[in-house]
């Protein structure tokens, strides 16, 4: 990052020690799209089967950008002194209708080499930030059945678990649960 840019960002951002919180460009996707990639492999935090194509990852950024909804992305610097997006937050619509547009459903998502340093609850915040400004005024979640962390995270910002809406998601050949939570703002 150069000099000016990094000034840019520090004024501009939230920063926790070496990364910084900032709204995602187009550029930032191939690397969105590594971090859900992997998830959609591995876990069910994420009920897509297959990988997201650039193209799919660029119409998605697009289109919740255009709706009104924010993506923020938590960066550092690599080993060449790159810009690495090290996890990513978004807003999305919760439901199409007209009645529900004060209402946007939360994804925080952090790649694996990154977790457990606090940037989840990062992101978190932020996008809360941006919840508020945008004057939505319902952020819901949906948690997958395991994901203690997601859980955790949801509750330390007063997120209040609705219910659980059994066996609702089917990936690796098995039911999931799928836990919602809401928080007013
Ligand atoms: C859930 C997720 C976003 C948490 O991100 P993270 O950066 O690792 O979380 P943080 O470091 O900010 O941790 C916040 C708190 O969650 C708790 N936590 C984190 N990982 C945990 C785990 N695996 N199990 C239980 N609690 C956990 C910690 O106790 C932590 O509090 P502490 O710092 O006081 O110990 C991350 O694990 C992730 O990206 N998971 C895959 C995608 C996903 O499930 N997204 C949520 C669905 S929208």
């Amino acid at each position: 990052m150069s000099e000016t840019k990094a000034t840019a960002a520090a004024t501009t951002s939230s920063r926790s020690s070496n990364y910084s919180v900032r709204p995602a460009t187009e550029a930032d996707m191939p690397q969105i799209d590594v971090i859900v990639n992997n998830e959609i492999k591995v876990s069910v935090s994420n009920f897509n089967y297959g990988p997201r194509s650039i193209e799919e990852g660029l119409a998605w950024f697009k289109s919740t950008i255009d709706g009104g909804y924010p993506i923020l992305v938590a960066t550092t610097l690599g080993d060449q002194q790159q810009e690495v997006v090290a996890g990513y937050s978004s807003l999305s619509s919760f439901r199409q209708k007209d009645g529900f547009r004060f209402t946007a459903e939360y994804s925080v998502y952090i790649h694996h080499e990154h977790r457990k340093r606090g940037l989840g609850r990062l992101l978190l915040k932020e996008l809360l930030v941006e919840a508020k400004k945008r004057n939505f005024h319902a952020i819901i979640g949906s948690i997958s059945g395991g994901n203690d962390a997601s859980l955790f995270l949801a509750k330390e910002f007063g997120f209040r678990v609705v219910g659980t809406m059994r066996e609702n998601g089917h990936k690796f050949d098995q039911w999931v649960d799928n836990t919602f939570v809401e928080l007013l703002l």
